[in-house]
């Protein structure tokens, strides 16, 4: 079993910081002052409310499924079961961007608090740490104290006349900045992707997915009202670390080290979730054939994917070392777009071909909000760079070789056309009987 004996030990308390720990990390410790400097200004508040938006519509899509079908492969699986396997295929195409350039992306921002910290660096014994709930929630609880902290401490430093002009580059620039600080928001999703350390998952996943965003929209509005507030959004444009750097401004040395030592646990945490949700949603899509073998072997002692999660490893490492952050940011945010977009716009159409299965969660006025997700996701893909939709661009027909390449031939469903396996087999939540390996559905813990 690849859960390695961690089942079902999540409830919502547990899934709800499991969400924060995943949410929680370079978009309000780094990319807040990009986009504050370079796009949005001050207004920076309206581009977090425009992404949170984006998210809460997405969110209720997500939990949706995830009630419904609670396995490890996220929204590959639900991709998988509404729309089929092409459909699924570039849904989980778009989650490597997701998981594994938030992974370089978050590396990248990890160096940036990291030179601030030098000094305390003895104190931080991050290797080896196992992500387990309780390392989890202690991580989250830091990472929460010092945003409350860096709260606590600016709030008192707010100058009005900092927020003034509000919208330097209009409202264009407030919608770029969306696009930008959208990553942020990230995460939520990979709450899923724990599905079958669950205890309750009909209930406890819409809750965790819920309310982990609600309670990051609450603070990513107030630390970016703050932020804008203390320091001229101009002067983001020198740092790496903006939320520590606005502490210094006004003269808190001992906050800035203490956001600092805060930030680097809640990327930390970042980095485990998401490199988490990388190997999970690979190996299942080379459980269904999509991918090689290799992504799917199971280490004999630890239970793990271990090679795939190895091979995460190396590419982004190699993609943080060499790409600057805003790129691989922005190619993060524009997969876990179209991720979205395709999520729900597959709630949509699994509400119709399948009106009768059983819903523990509904995402309310559907198909409104599915819609209004789709269109405020698209709006955010339009605005990101057209050098960022060309790259993705290429990016989705590299997908489409490979899928065409392989997957086609390869996969569960075309060996099930073929009549090389005995029962047709359940697409994207169950392996052919052969490889003996079957997770996700609750009936078999
Ligand atoms: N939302 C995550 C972060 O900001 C990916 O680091």
């Amino acid at each position: 079993k690849q859960d390695g004996g961690m089942n079902r030990v999540l409830g919502t308390f547990g899934l709800t910081m499991l969400g924060i720990g995943a949410i929680v990390g370079t978009g309000i410790f780094v990319l807040t002052g990009v986009a504050a400097a370079n796009y949005s200004g001050p207004a920076l508040i309206i581009s977090f409310i425009i992404a949170a938006l984006a998210c809460g519509c997405a969110a209720l899509c997500y939990a949706e499924f995830a009630a419904m079908v609670p396995v490890a492969g996220s929204a590959y699986t639900y991709g998988y079961v509404a729309l089929g396997e092409f459909w699924a295929w570039v849904i989980g195409w778009d989650l490597i961007l997701e998981y594994a350039f938030a992974v370089s992306a978050v590396a990248i921002g990890w160096s940036g608090y990291f030179n601030n910290i030098l000094c305390v660096i003895a104190f931080i014994n991050i290797h080896g740490v196992r992500q387990s709930a309780t390392v989890n929630n202690i991580i989250v609880g830091i990472k929460l104290a010092v945003v409350a902290l860096f709260l606590a401490l600016g709030f008192s430093h707010v100058d009005a006349a900092n927020w003034v002009p509000f919208m330097p580059y209009g409202w264009s620039g407030v919608f770029a900045g969306a696009s930008i600080i959208f990553f942020a928001y990230i995460g939520f999703d990979a709450v899923s992707t724990a599905a079958e350390e669950v205890k309750n998952p009909q209930k406890d996943l819409p809750r965790g997915i819920i309310l982990s965003l609600i309670i990051c929209t609450v603070l990513y509005i107030a630390v970016s009202a703050v932020l804008t507030g203390m320091v001229p959004y101009l002067e983001f444009k020198t740092t790496a670390a903006p939320v520590a750097f606005a502490l210094q401004a006004v003269g808190y040395h001992w906050g800035a080290a203490a956001i600092s030592v805060g930030a680097i646990c809640g990327l930390t945490s970042v980095l485990l979730v998401m490199s988490f949700g990388q190997s999970r949603v690979l190996f299942v899509m080379s459980r269904d054939g999509l991918l090689p073998k290799f992504f799917g072997h199971v280490h004999p002692k630890y239970k793990t994917p271990a090679r795939s999660s190895m091979l995460v490893c190396v590419v982004t490492a190699i993609t943080a070392g060499f790409l600057p952050i805003n790129i691989v940011a922005e190619m993060t945010n524009i997969g876990t777009l179209c991720a979205f977009i395709i999520v729900s716009a597959a709630v949509i159409v699994l509400r119709k071909k399948n009106p009768n299965q059983v819903r523990a969660f509904k995402c309310p006025l559907v198909p409104l909000v599915p819609l209004l997700a789709i269109a405020f996701c698209g709006v955010l893909i339009y605005m990101l760079p057209l050098v960022t939709q060309i790259r993705f661009v290429v990016w989705l027909l590299l997908g489409l070789a490979i899928y065409f390449g392989y997957g086609y031939n390869h996969s569960i469903i075309s060996q099930a056309r073929r009549g090389q396996l005995g029962a047709a087999p359940i697409p994207g939540t169950a392996a052919p009987a052969e490889q003996g390996v079957h997770e996700g559905h609750p009936a078999n813990h």
